[in-house]
């Protein structure tokens, strides 16, 4: 790297890759809320996985990372605090229960609406936690609410 310091005190940070926090302390806390290039990122640590998503939730910007963890149908998802959406941890699709009116006795199933809630690479590195810039050529529907609360101070509740 042309750009580093050759003072030799400098970590080694893989490129590109923004410092999240210590491995350690997010396995404990199990969550940690952090600023990706201006946007609010939260970090899961469940059931010995890490998951990154945008913090505001798809529908009007709700803040995922004060939600409750659920386990449907052997996706982890993250439920919106304020209207309670889910969403799968692993892919960010959004989930609701519909139902076929053709069966016979309909009853309600989980279904995928896709993914809305952009989430982040993760990336391990001797002890450290870091997410992958996002790419934007891509687009979700959290990205709206990413940009709107961007540089925003303090996580609105
Ligand atoms: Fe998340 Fe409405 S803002 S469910």
């Amino acid at each position: 790297d042309l750009h580093s310091s050759d003072t030799g005190t400098v970590e080694r940070e893989p490129d590109g890759l923004i410092l999240i926090g210590k491995e350690d302390d997010i396995k404990k806390s199990q969550r940690i809320t952090a600023k990706v290039n201006g946007r609010e990122v939260v970090v899961f640590y469940h059931e010995g996985k890490f998951h990154a998503l945008d913090s505001r939730c798809y529908h009007e910007g709700g803040p995922l990372c004060l939600g409750e963890i659920e386990d449907i149908n052997g996706q982890a998802c993250i439920i919106c605090p304020w209207h309670k959406y889910r969403i799968t941890l692993e892919t960010g699709e959004g989930l609701y229960e519909g139902i076929n009116p053709l069966e016979p006795s309909p009853t309600p199933q989980w279904q995928s609406k896709g993914v809305k809630q952009r989430i982040h690479k993760v990336t391990i590195d001797n002890g450290n936690v870091y997410v992958s810039p996002p790419d934007l050529s891509v687009s979700f529907d959290s990205d709206y609410f990413a940009d709107k609360y961007k540089n925003s101070g303090d996580l609105a509740m």
